[in-house]
Protein backbone atom coordinates (compact mmCIF):
# COMPACT_ATOMS: atom_id res chain seq x y z
CA UNK A 1 0.00 0.00 0.00
CA UNK A 2 1.50 3.55 -0.99
CA UNK A 3 2.05 5.52 1.97
CA UNK A 4 -0.02 8.09 3.20
CA UNK A 5 0.11 11.51 1.41
CA UNK A 6 1.30 13.90 4.12
CA UNK A 7 2.13 16.83 2.02
CA UNK A 8 0.87 20.39 2.93
CA UNK A 9 -0.42 20.37 -0.68
CA UNK A 10 -2.77 17.50 -0.11
CA UNK A 11 -3.97 19.51 2.91
CA UNK A 12 -4.80 22.88 0.86
CA UNK A 13 -6.43 20.33 -2.10
CA UNK A 14 -8.55 18.59 0.59
CA UNK A 15 -9.51 22.36 2.05
CA UNK A 16 -10.36 23.56 -1.78
CA UNK A 17 -12.31 20.59 -2.31
CA UNK A 18 -14.93 20.87 0.77
CA UNK A 19 -18.29 21.82 0.68
CA UNK A 20 -18.70 23.15 3.64
CA UNK A 21 -15.44 25.54 3.66
CA UNK A 22 -18.06 28.76 3.40
CA UNK A 23 -19.10 28.12 6.96
CA UNK A 24 -15.62 29.18 8.32
CA UNK A 25 -16.15 33.21 7.86
CA UNK A 26 -19.46 33.08 9.84
CA UNK A 27 -17.59 32.34 12.39
CA UNK A 28 -15.21 34.81 14.86
CA UNK A 29 -12.21 32.71 14.83
CA UNK A 30 -9.08 33.63 17.45
CA UNK A 31 -6.33 35.98 15.40
CA UNK A 32 -3.09 33.77 15.05
CA UNK A 33 -4.41 30.75 16.22
CA UNK A 34 -5.62 27.05 15.23
CA UNK A 35 -8.94 26.38 17.41
CA UNK A 36 -9.36 22.68 18.49
CA UNK A 37 -11.63 22.96 20.83
CA UNK A 38 -14.93 22.97 19.77
CA UNK A 39 -15.77 19.72 21.98
CA UNK A 40 -15.50 22.32 24.95
CA UNK A 41 -16.42 25.67 23.89
CA UNK A 42 -17.64 26.20 20.41
CA UNK A 43 -16.41 29.37 19.12
CA UNK A 44 -19.52 32.27 18.50
CA UNK A 45 -20.90 32.49 15.12
CA UNK A 46 -22.14 36.27 13.47
CA UNK A 47 -25.39 34.45 13.74
CA UNK A 48 -25.61 33.88 17.65
CA UNK A 49 -24.04 37.52 18.27
CA UNK A 50 -26.95 38.81 16.34
CA UNK A 51 -29.95 37.03 17.46
CA UNK A 52 -28.07 38.22 21.35
CA UNK A 53 -27.90 41.50 20.40
CA UNK A 54 -31.34 41.32 19.02
CA UNK A 55 -32.56 40.20 22.61
CA UNK A 56 -30.50 42.41 24.20
CA UNK A 57 -32.76 45.08 22.10
CA UNK A 58 -35.88 43.76 22.73
CA UNK A 59 -35.18 44.05 26.40
CA UNK A 60 -33.90 47.70 25.64
CA UNK A 61 -36.85 48.48 24.31
CA UNK A 62 -39.62 46.34 25.83
CA UNK A 63 -38.80 45.67 29.43
CA UNK A 64 -41.14 43.36 30.69
CA UNK A 65 -43.52 43.28 27.69
CA UNK A 66 -40.82 41.26 25.94
CA UNK A 67 -42.05 38.17 27.71
CA UNK A 68 -45.28 38.13 25.61
CA UNK A 69 -44.84 40.66 22.95
CA UNK A 70 -42.27 40.72 19.70
CA UNK A 71 -41.15 37.98 17.32
CA UNK A 72 -39.95 35.43 19.79
CA UNK A 73 -41.79 36.53 22.96
CA UNK A 74 -39.23 35.15 25.60
CA UNK A 75 -42.75 33.08 27.00
CA UNK A 76 -42.16 30.37 24.80
CA UNK A 77 -38.30 30.90 23.97
CA UNK A 78 -37.61 27.20 25.74
CA UNK A 79 -40.32 25.76 23.51
CA UNK A 80 -39.12 27.34 20.22
CA UNK A 81 -35.56 26.74 20.92
CA UNK A 82 -36.14 22.78 21.94
CA UNK A 83 -38.28 22.52 18.61
CA UNK A 84 -34.96 23.53 16.58
CA UNK A 85 -33.07 21.33 18.29
CA UNK A 86 -35.57 18.63 18.38
CA UNK A 87 -35.18 18.68 14.48
CA UNK A 88 -31.39 17.57 14.76
CA UNK A 89 -31.67 15.26 17.36
CA UNK A 90 -34.50 12.90 15.43
CA UNK A 91 -36.83 13.55 17.83
CA UNK A 92 -40.51 15.18 18.11
CA UNK A 93 -40.60 18.94 18.45
CA UNK A 94 -42.22 18.63 22.18
CA UNK A 95 -39.97 15.75 23.45
CA UNK A 96 -36.80 18.42 23.46
CA UNK A 97 -37.08 21.58 25.56
CA UNK A 98 -34.29 24.19 26.67
CA UNK A 99 -33.41 24.63 30.12
CA UNK A 100 -30.91 24.54 33.29
CA UNK A 101 -27.53 23.01 33.03
CA UNK A 102 -26.84 19.39 32.43
CA UNK A 103 -26.13 18.48 35.99
CA UNK A 104 -29.27 19.99 37.01
CA UNK A 105 -31.37 18.39 34.23
CA UNK A 106 -29.84 14.82 35.05
CA UNK A 107 -31.30 15.38 38.83
CA UNK A 108 -34.41 16.18 37.25
CA UNK A 109 -34.94 13.62 35.27
CA UNK A 110 -33.53 10.70 37.55
CA UNK A 111 -35.77 11.87 40.04
CA UNK A 112 -38.54 11.24 38.35
CA UNK A 113 -37.02 7.93 36.42
CA UNK A 114 -35.15 6.31 39.59
CA UNK A 115 -38.18 4.92 41.27
CA UNK A 116 -36.58 1.61 42.96
CA UNK A 117 -38.60 -1.08 43.91
CA UNK A 118 -38.36 -4.76 44.86
CA UNK A 119 -35.24 -6.04 43.55
CA UNK A 120 -34.75 -3.04 40.90
CA UNK A 121 -32.93 -1.02 42.62
CA UNK A 122 -29.81 -0.73 40.92
CA UNK A 123 -28.01 2.08 38.05
CA UNK A 124 -25.82 1.15 35.56
CA UNK A 125 -23.68 3.51 34.26
CA UNK A 126 -20.04 3.41 33.10
CA UNK A 127 -16.44 4.14 34.49
CA UNK A 128 -15.57 6.94 32.03
CA UNK A 129 -17.93 9.24 32.53
CA UNK A 130 -18.03 13.06 32.95
CA UNK A 131 -17.46 13.03 37.01
CA UNK A 132 -20.89 15.25 37.13
CA UNK A 133 -22.96 12.67 35.76
CA UNK A 134 -21.92 9.90 38.62
CA UNK A 135 -21.83 12.83 41.46
CA UNK A 136 -25.66 13.02 40.47
CA UNK A 137 -26.50 9.79 39.98
CA UNK A 138 -24.80 9.15 43.37
CA UNK A 139 -27.05 11.83 45.31
CA UNK A 140 -30.07 10.64 43.46
CA UNK A 141 -29.34 7.48 44.76
CA UNK A 142 -28.68 8.59 48.34
CA UNK A 143 -31.81 10.92 48.45
CA UNK A 144 -34.12 7.49 47.75
CA UNK A 145 -32.29 5.88 50.86
CA UNK A 146 -29.86 3.74 48.68
CA UNK A 147 -26.09 3.34 49.17
CA UNK A 148 -23.98 3.95 45.95
CA UNK A 149 -21.42 1.71 47.13
CA UNK A 150 -24.10 -1.12 46.32
CA UNK A 151 -26.77 0.17 44.36
CA UNK A 152 -24.27 1.81 41.55
CA UNK A 153 -22.91 -0.18 38.85
CA UNK A 154 -20.10 0.97 37.17
CA UNK A 155 -18.78 -0.83 34.03
CA UNK A 156 -15.85 -1.48 33.99
CA UNK A 157 -13.20 -0.41 30.68
CA UNK A 158 -11.42 -3.19 29.34
CA UNK A 159 -8.83 -0.32 28.76
CA UNK A 160 -9.34 2.76 30.73
CA UNK A 161 -10.40 3.93 27.06
CA UNK A 162 -13.71 2.82 25.99
CA UNK A 163 -16.30 0.22 26.88
CA UNK A 164 -17.65 -2.79 25.46
CA UNK A 165 -21.53 -2.60 24.70
CA UNK A 166 -21.75 -6.43 25.37
CA UNK A 167 -20.34 -6.54 28.91
CA UNK A 168 -23.11 -3.50 29.32
CA UNK A 169 -26.04 -5.90 27.93
CA UNK A 170 -24.52 -8.46 30.10
CA UNK A 171 -24.29 -6.15 33.14
CA UNK A 172 -28.28 -5.37 32.78
CA UNK A 173 -30.07 -7.72 35.24
CA UNK A 174 -33.10 -8.01 36.90
CA UNK A 175 -31.85 -5.77 39.43
CA UNK A 176 -31.50 -2.66 37.16
CA UNK A 177 -33.27 -0.04 37.26
CA UNK A 178 -31.81 2.39 35.18
CA UNK A 179 -29.04 2.35 32.81
CA UNK A 180 -27.42 5.94 31.99
CA UNK A 181 -24.76 6.80 29.78
CA UNK A 182 -23.05 9.18 28.02
CA UNK A 183 -23.42 8.53 23.95
CA UNK A 184 -19.40 9.52 23.23
CA UNK A 185 -17.45 9.48 26.14
CA UNK A 186 -15.81 12.44 27.07
CA UNK A 187 -11.92 11.38 26.88
CA UNK A 188 -12.03 8.81 24.24
CA UNK A 189 -14.32 10.29 22.12
CA UNK A 190 -15.77 6.49 22.09
CA UNK A 191 -19.00 6.87 20.23
CA UNK A 192 -21.64 3.81 21.81
CA UNK A 193 -23.96 1.63 19.77
CA UNK A 194 -27.13 3.78 21.10
CA UNK A 195 -29.49 1.57 19.07
CA UNK A 196 -28.50 -1.65 20.50
CA UNK A 197 -28.25 -0.76 24.10
CA UNK A 198 -31.56 0.84 23.57
CA UNK A 199 -33.07 -2.20 22.39
CA UNK A 200 -31.67 -4.45 25.10
CA UNK A 201 -32.54 -2.36 28.07
CA UNK A 202 -35.74 -1.84 26.67
CA UNK A 203 -36.11 -5.72 26.45
CA UNK A 204 -35.47 -6.18 30.74
CA UNK A 205 -37.38 -3.38 31.22
CA UNK A 206 -35.04 -1.50 32.30
CA UNK A 207 -34.99 2.73 31.36
CA UNK A 208 -32.39 4.30 29.40
CA UNK A 209 -30.98 7.82 30.05
CA UNK A 210 -28.12 9.40 27.79
CA UNK A 211 -26.06 12.50 28.25
CA UNK A 212 -25.34 13.54 24.54
CA UNK A 213 -23.56 16.93 25.40
CA UNK A 214 -20.92 15.05 23.35
CA UNK A 215 -22.51 14.35 20.14
CA UNK A 216 -25.34 16.78 19.97
CA UNK A 217 -24.28 19.21 16.93
CA UNK A 218 -21.58 17.05 15.49
CA UNK A 219 -23.48 13.83 14.38
CA UNK A 220 -27.20 12.54 13.64
CA UNK A 221 -29.23 11.36 16.53
CA UNK A 222 -32.66 9.34 16.52
CA UNK A 223 -33.63 9.83 19.49
CA UNK A 224 -37.32 8.38 19.33
CA UNK A 225 -36.49 5.83 16.77
CA UNK A 226 -33.78 4.33 19.45
CA UNK A 227 -36.78 4.47 21.48
CA UNK A 228 -34.50 5.99 24.72
CA UNK A 229 -36.57 6.86 27.57
CA UNK A 230 -34.46 10.53 27.89
CA UNK A 231 -31.77 12.33 27.48
CA UNK A 232 -29.50 16.08 28.01
CA UNK A 233 -26.82 17.77 26.64
CA UNK A 234 -25.17 20.85 26.70
CA UNK A 235 -25.28 23.78 24.68
CA UNK A 236 -22.15 25.17 24.42
CA UNK A 237 -19.33 22.53 22.55
CA UNK A 238 -20.84 21.57 19.03
CA UNK A 239 -23.52 24.13 19.29
CA UNK A 240 -21.43 27.13 20.18
CA UNK A 241 -24.23 28.54 21.90
CA UNK A 242 -21.91 29.89 24.15
CA UNK A 243 -19.99 29.59 27.80
CA UNK A 244 -22.49 28.22 30.37
CA UNK A 245 -25.76 28.50 27.68
CA UNK A 246 -28.59 26.80 29.39
CA UNK A 247 -28.76 23.02 28.12
CA UNK A 248 -31.24 20.84 26.72
CA UNK A 249 -33.47 17.74 28.06
CA UNK A 250 -35.25 15.18 25.96
CA UNK A 251 -38.09 12.90 27.13
CA UNK A 252 -39.93 9.88 24.99
CA UNK A 253 -43.61 10.40 24.63
CA UNK A 254 -44.53 7.74 26.38
CA UNK A 255 -43.41 9.29 29.73
CA UNK A 256 -45.01 12.58 29.20
CA UNK A 257 -47.75 11.49 32.01
CA UNK A 258 -44.42 10.77 34.38
CA UNK A 259 -44.49 13.13 37.52
CA UNK A 260 -41.47 15.69 37.68
CA UNK A 261 -40.61 15.47 41.11
CA UNK A 262 -37.58 18.88 40.84
CA UNK A 263 -40.71 20.63 39.93
CA UNK A 264 -41.17 24.53 38.90
CA UNK A 265 -43.07 26.81 37.80
CA UNK A 266 -41.92 27.00 34.35
CA UNK A 267 -42.96 23.33 33.97
CA UNK A 268 -46.44 24.04 34.56
CA UNK A 269 -49.29 24.02 32.02
CA UNK A 270 -48.89 27.89 29.57
CA UNK A 271 -52.53 28.45 29.66
CA UNK A 272 -52.36 28.47 33.52
CA UNK A 273 -49.00 29.42 34.97
CA UNK A 274 -50.18 33.06 35.52
CA UNK A 275 -53.21 32.02 37.36
CA UNK A 276 -50.34 31.39 40.03
CA UNK A 277 -52.71 28.26 41.45
CA UNK A 278 -51.03 26.47 44.19
CA UNK A 279 -51.43 23.33 42.64
CA UNK A 280 -48.60 22.57 40.17
CA UNK A 281 -50.49 21.24 36.93
CA UNK A 282 -47.30 20.04 34.34
CA UNK A 283 -47.20 20.43 30.99
CA UNK A 284 -48.33 17.60 28.63
CA UNK A 285 -45.09 17.10 26.89
CA UNK A 286 -41.57 17.30 27.92
CA UNK A 287 -41.90 20.88 28.88
CA UNK A 288 -42.84 20.03 32.34
CA UNK A 289 -39.51 19.17 33.59
CA UNK A 290 -38.54 22.65 32.94
CA UNK A 291 -37.67 24.04 36.49
CA UNK A 292 -37.34 27.92 36.25
CA UNK A 293 -37.44 31.01 34.46
CA UNK A 294 -35.53 30.68 31.11
CA UNK A 295 -32.11 32.19 30.63
CA UNK A 296 -33.08 34.46 27.94
CA UNK A 297 -29.83 36.03 26.59
CA UNK A 298 -28.25 32.52 27.12
CA UNK A 299 -31.04 31.00 25.02
CA UNK A 300 -30.67 34.03 22.43
CA UNK A 301 -27.41 32.83 20.87
CA UNK A 302 -29.20 29.59 20.19
CA UNK A 303 -31.27 30.75 17.74
CA UNK A 304 -28.49 32.05 15.74
CA UNK A 305 -26.23 29.07 16.43
CA UNK A 306 -28.56 26.34 15.52
CA UNK A 307 -29.65 27.85 12.89
CA UNK A 308 -25.90 27.84 11.42
CA UNK A 309 -25.90 24.14 11.89
CA UNK A 310 -29.50 23.47 10.30
CA UNK A 311 -28.22 25.51 7.40
CA UNK A 312 -24.98 23.24 7.13
CA UNK A 313 -26.84 20.24 7.71
CA UNK A 314 -26.26 17.72 10.03
CA UNK A 315 -25.28 14.72 8.01
CA UNK A 316 -22.74 16.81 6.12
CA UNK A 317 -21.40 17.65 9.40
CA UNK A 318 -20.94 14.38 10.65
CA UNK A 319 -19.19 13.61 6.78
CA UNK A 320 -16.78 16.26 7.14
CA UNK A 321 -16.15 16.16 11.12
CA UNK A 322 -15.32 12.36 10.48
CA UNK A 323 -13.49 13.70 7.40
CA UNK A 324 -11.15 15.66 9.47
CA UNK A 325 -11.15 13.70 12.61
CA UNK A 326 -9.54 11.01 10.15
CA UNK A 327 -7.45 13.48 8.48
CA UNK A 328 -5.74 13.79 11.64
CA UNK A 329 -5.60 10.30 12.85
CA UNK A 330 -3.77 9.75 9.45
CA UNK A 331 -1.22 11.98 9.78
CA UNK A 332 -0.34 11.25 13.67
CA UNK A 333 -0.32 7.35 12.61
CA UNK A 334 2.33 8.41 9.56
CA UNK A 335 4.57 10.20 11.26
CA UNK A 336 3.93 10.37 15.19
CA UNK A 337 2.83 7.06 16.46
CA UNK A 338 6.80 5.81 16.14
CA UNK A 339 9.77 5.27 18.38
CA UNK A 340 10.67 8.77 17.81
CA UNK A 341 7.53 10.46 19.13
CA UNK A 342 5.61 8.01 20.94
CA UNK A 343 2.15 9.44 20.87
CA UNK A 344 -0.87 6.91 20.75
CA UNK A 345 -4.29 7.12 19.47
CA UNK A 346 -7.01 6.83 22.27
CA UNK A 347 -9.45 7.03 19.83
CA UNK A 348 -11.78 4.09 17.86
CA UNK A 349 -10.61 3.91 14.45
CA UNK A 350 -14.14 2.60 13.11
CA UNK A 351 -15.97 5.83 11.61
CA UNK A 352 -19.48 4.09 13.85
CA UNK A 353 -17.13 3.98 17.09
CA UNK A 354 -16.10 7.93 17.36
CA UNK A 355 -17.41 11.07 17.95
CA UNK A 356 -16.16 14.40 17.17
CA UNK A 357 -12.29 14.90 18.89
CA UNK A 358 -9.44 12.47 18.79
CA UNK A 359 -7.93 11.56 21.95
CA UNK A 360 -3.97 11.59 21.64
CA UNK A 361 -2.03 10.11 24.35
CA UNK A 362 1.11 11.63 24.82
CA UNK A 363 3.27 8.84 27.81
CA UNK A 364 5.73 12.02 28.02
CA UNK A 365 3.85 14.60 29.53
CA UNK A 366 0.79 15.23 27.90
CA UNK A 367 0.20 18.63 30.29
CA UNK A 368 3.42 20.28 29.02
CA UNK A 369 3.06 19.27 25.32
CA UNK A 370 -0.19 20.85 25.59
CA UNK A 371 1.28 23.98 27.39
CA UNK A 372 3.88 24.32 24.65
CA UNK A 373 1.30 23.53 21.70
CA UNK A 374 -0.92 26.69 23.07
CA UNK A 375 2.27 28.82 23.07
CA UNK A 376 2.21 27.72 20.14
CA UNK A 377 -1.07 28.54 18.84
CA UNK A 378 -3.05 25.87 18.72
CA UNK A 379 -5.93 25.30 20.87
CA UNK A 380 -6.45 21.91 22.12
CA UNK A 381 -7.24 20.67 25.91
CA UNK A 382 -5.63 18.49 28.74
CA UNK A 383 -7.43 15.47 30.16
CA UNK A 384 -5.29 14.37 33.04
CA UNK A 385 -3.62 12.10 33.35
CA UNK A 386 -2.19 12.06 29.88
CA UNK A 387 -4.60 12.80 27.67
CA UNK A 388 -4.46 15.84 24.57
CA UNK A 389 -7.96 15.97 22.56
CA UNK A 390 -7.99 18.01 19.67
CA UNK A 391 -11.12 18.90 17.44
CA UNK A 392 -11.23 19.92 14.27
CA UNK A 393 -14.60 21.60 13.99
CA UNK A 394 -16.84 20.92 10.86
CA UNK A 395 -18.11 24.11 10.66
CA UNK A 396 -14.64 25.98 11.20
CA UNK A 397 -11.83 24.18 11.20
CA UNK A 398 -9.80 23.24 7.89
CA UNK A 399 -7.51 20.42 6.71
CA UNK A 400 -4.89 22.74 6.71
CA UNK A 401 -4.93 23.44 10.32
CA UNK A 402 -4.82 19.87 10.53
CA UNK A 403 -1.61 19.41 8.65
CA UNK A 404 -0.57 22.57 10.84
CA UNK A 405 -1.07 21.12 14.39
CA UNK A 406 0.66 17.94 13.19
CA UNK A 407 3.56 19.89 12.42
CA UNK A 408 4.15 21.85 15.66
CA UNK A 409 2.90 18.40 17.38
CA UNK A 410 5.75 16.97 15.75
CA UNK A 411 8.66 19.05 16.72
CA UNK A 412 7.16 19.52 20.12
CA UNK A 413 7.51 15.17 20.42
CA UNK A 414 10.76 14.62 18.78
CA UNK A 415 11.91 11.85 21.55
C1 LIG B 1 -20.58 14.62 29.49
C2 LIG B 1 -20.76 15.90 30.25
N1 LIG B 1 -21.77 16.02 31.14
C3 LIG B 1 -21.94 17.15 31.85
C4 LIG B 1 -21.10 18.25 31.70
C5 LIG B 1 -21.28 19.48 32.55
O1 LIG B 1 -22.56 19.96 32.46
P1 LIG B 1 -23.11 21.22 33.26
O2 LIG B 1 -21.95 22.07 33.68
O3 LIG B 1 -24.02 21.90 32.28
O4 LIG B 1 -23.86 20.72 34.42
C6 LIG B 1 -20.05 18.17 30.78
C7 LIG B 1 -19.14 19.32 30.60
O5 LIG B 1 -18.26 19.36 29.81
C8 LIG B 1 -19.87 16.97 30.05
O6 LIG B 1 -18.86 16.85 29.18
Amino acid sequence: MAPPDTSEARALALDAADPLRGFRSRFHLLPGSIYMDGNSLGLLSREAEAALLKTLDEWRTCGVSGWFTGESPWFHRAERVGALMASLMGAEPEAVIHSATVTVNIHALVSSFYQPAGARVKILADSLNFPTDLYALQGQLKLRGRDPGRDLVLVPSPDDRTLDERTIVDLMTEETALLFLPSVLYRSGQLLDVAYLAAAARERDIFFGLDCSHSAGVLPHRLDDWGVDFAVWCSYKYLNGGPGASAFLYVNRRHWDREPLLCGWFGNDKETQFEMDLEFRPQATAGRWQISSPGILGSSTLLGSLGVIAEAGIERIRERSLALTGYLMELIDAELTGPDHGLVIGTPREAERRGGHVAVEVPSGAAQVCEALIERGIVPDFRPPDVIRFCPSPLYGTFHEVWRTVQILKELTRG
